[in-house]
């Protein structure tokens, strides 16, 4: 489908050459020969990282969906576009075709307007993964409403936050979700969220579970009576190209979550390129990216990229471990999958269930593997790269950000192999460069330092809803003129980039990224407690696990059932992905002069590296070191 396909080494640096040497000729070529355009652009791109500012494509004017879904229909309509398959294997799977998909967004897109979403309006999506969530996230594009999607593991607490910060006019939930063995009640969680959430005017229910959850009246509406009623027609709103498309929170190293605001053109021409490029997506494979819509990639990966280029885009609701850690293999067999994308955090617990679960099923579909989220280890790449993908399947290990919008760095199947533990070398276009203490870039190879890009990419993110200030603070203001990512990286001999993790307060666990600010707020918010600092350390699934030390008000007070409290407090205020694994109580926490905590120290004591602490003695308070040390988990 995308024409300046990457077929080969050639090609890659062909390519990359061009896009460094005149991006605008470049993207406008991409932009060009592969979008239908409702205007062409003006500008190809306007940018100054000192405001500050990026536009792609102004002055053009497009609808997303007409890319995603109408362009195909003449020639595709038949063709799957997305296949859905269930929680449970009993239950039979879906086959959504591009002219239902057409049908369905359209539907939805209208009972929206109905309830009288227009253009610009905030519309939070808190589902589980089942084809309502796509289709609700299209539907907001039809018509240019802001899809906010919100993982459907958040807490009410967290939920209500990101209603509240972009002033959602509408949430879209379900009555509940099935997550292995678990049943989810969504719709308690969200009418508890909305206690707190005086802007929004409606609530469309989807129907999962079959439960009976009380509705508001006037304000709770169940969707399928509405969808009946509504035609299958919707005009495409038309959209400028830097009209917000969606915003998407993410964790920062302090203060409330960033709603990082992505604009419809650049978005659309970035997701469509990398994906067709990077996943070498042909017109009859079955493409399987195992994320949540609720994060990045299931946006780009799941949603719109694949449907950018008219790919079969498989959506999975279970979990890996149910009814057994064979399921991925089983749904890989099932619909032969050729591409399948997940996190280093699920190789990790399926390489822990032995070899038989995966031989049991036949994977001989398989032609390219993918790998997100997290730094994979050696031992998980070979893992993947051996019983997996059989040694005959290219490991892309794709490094990028709910910030990026799109893949950075990654292997380009056919162009370059992949390395263990390497993100390997920038997508086109992309200009990494790594920095040192002193903010000074690092030339050369065989350095290390921290991650920047110095010029823009399309999808970048423009904003950071309702604070753009903070926007600037994050990422324009550590380097001049340069995006800081906030990750460290390395570049080996042959220029290759390896991510080595984050350098600030930000820990990916199970590849969901945390901040340590939150946690400790919600646990502070413990009657008992006085303070609170979390670290990260090594853990052999989830990459990372929390440690939390906490200064109680009275010592006396230590107890499991505190423990289990805390964690309870943080499941409540953020989510159960951001528990503690382990609970150390303190009897007070080091402090430099100025009162601020040293994590460096308890970093160490966290991994048992207690051998080089550095210097202490300039702590308000080095007698309590020891005592940590001594007893620490
Ligand atoms: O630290 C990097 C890590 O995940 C962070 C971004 O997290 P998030 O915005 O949630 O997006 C995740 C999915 C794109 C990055 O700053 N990260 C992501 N991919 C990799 C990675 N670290 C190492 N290798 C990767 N392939």
């Amino acid at each position: 489908m995308i024409k300046y396909e990457i077929k080969n080494t050639k090609e890659y640096h062909n390519n990359y050459s061009k896009a460094i040497e005149n991006p605008e000729v470049f993207w406008a070529e991409i932009a060009k020969k592969n979008f239908t355009w409702i205007r062409p652009w003006s500008q190809v791109l306007d940018w100054d990282f000192s405001i500050p500012k990026v536009s792609w494509f102004e002055g053009a004017q497009l609808n997303i969906t007409e890319n995603c879904i109408d362009r195909h229909i003449e020639n595709n309509g038949h063709k799957t576009a997305i296949l859905f398959e269930p929680n449970n294997p009993k239950d039979p799977s879906e086959a959504i075709t591009y002219n239902d998909l057409y049908k369905r967004i359209n539907r939805f897109a209208n009972v929206l307007k109905s309830k009288g979403i227009q253009k610009g309006d905030r519309v939070c999506i808190y589902l589980p993964m089942i084809p309502e969530l796509a289709i609700s996230v299209l539907a907001c594009a039809r018509i240019g409403a802001i899809h906010s999607v919100v993982f459907a593991g958040f807490s009410a607490n967290a939920l209500s936050t990101r209603i509240n910060d972009c002033d959602c006019k509408m949430v879209i939930t379900s009555d509940g979700g099935y997550r292995g063995a678990k049943t989810i009640d969504l719709k308690s969680i969200v009418d508890s969220a909305l206690l707190d959430c005086t802007g929004v005017e409606s609530v469309l229910v989807a129907k999962r579970i079959h439960s009976d959850p009380p509705m508001v009246s006037g304000r709770d509406y169940w969707l399928q009576p509405l969808l009946d009623d509504a035609s299958i027609e919707c005009e495409a709103t038309v959209m400028d190209a830097e009209d917000p498309l969606f915003i998407l929170y993410t964790s920062g190293s302090t203060g409330k979550p960033k709603g990082m605001v992505h604009t419809t053109a650049g978005y659309m021409v970035y997701s469509a390129y990398t994906f067709k490029n990077i996943f070498q997506y042909e017109p009859n494979d079955i493409y399987w990216c195992t994320a949540d819509i609720g994060w990045i990639t299931g946006h780009s990966y799941i949603v719109y990229g694949p449907l950018l280029n008219g790919a079969t885009t498989l959506m999975f609701e279970g979990v890996p471990s149910y009814p057994d850690y064979g399921r991925f293999w089983s749904i890989v067999e099932k619909h032969k999958v050729s591409q399948f994308y997940t996190a280093p955090t699920a190789i990790r617990a399926l390489a822990k269930e032995g070899l038989e679960l995966v031989n049991r099923y036949d994977l001989s579909s398989l032609k390219i593997l993918g790998t997100v989220g997290e730094p994979i280890n050696e031992e998980a790449w070979h893992w993947y790269n051996d019983h997996v993908g059989k040694k005959k399947c290219p490991i892309v290990d794709t490094w990028w950000q709910t910030e990026t919008g799109g893949v950075m760095i990654s292997p380009i199947p056919n162009s370059f192999e992949g390395k263990p533990t390497f993100a390997t070398l920038p997508f086109i276009g992309v200009q990494p460069a790594l920095m040192d203490e002193n903010g000074i870039e690092i030339e050369g190879n065989s350095v290390e330092g921290r991650l920047c890009v110095k010029f823009p990419w399309p999808s970048m993110a423009r904003t950071i809803w309702g604070n753009h200030q903070r926007y600037k603070d994050t990422y324009f203001s550590a380097y001049d003129q340069k995006y800081f990512t906030g990750d460290g990286a390395l570049r080996d001999e042959n220029g290759h980039y390896r991510i080595t993790g984050r350098v600030d307060d930000v820990i990916i666990v199970s590849g969901h990224n945390l901040g340590t600010a939150p946690i400790e707020d919600a646990i502070n918010e413990h009657p008992m407690v006085a303070e609170s600092a979390i670290v990260g350390y090594p853990h052999d699934i989830k990459g990372s696990a929390l440690y939390g030390f906490v200064t109680l008000k009275n010592s006396q007070d230590l107890s499991d059932a505190l423990k289990i409290e805390i964690n309870q407090l943080i499941s409540k205020q953020i989510g159960p992905i951001a528990k503690l694994d382990k609970i150390q109580f303190t009897t007070g926490l080091p402090k430099t002069r100025s009162g601020k905590i040293m994590r460096r120290i308890l970093r160490k004591i966290a991994i048992k590296d207690t051998s080089n602490l550095g210097d202490i003695s300039t702590l308000l308070n080095p007698e309590v070191v020891e005592t940590i040390m001594k007893n620490s988990l």
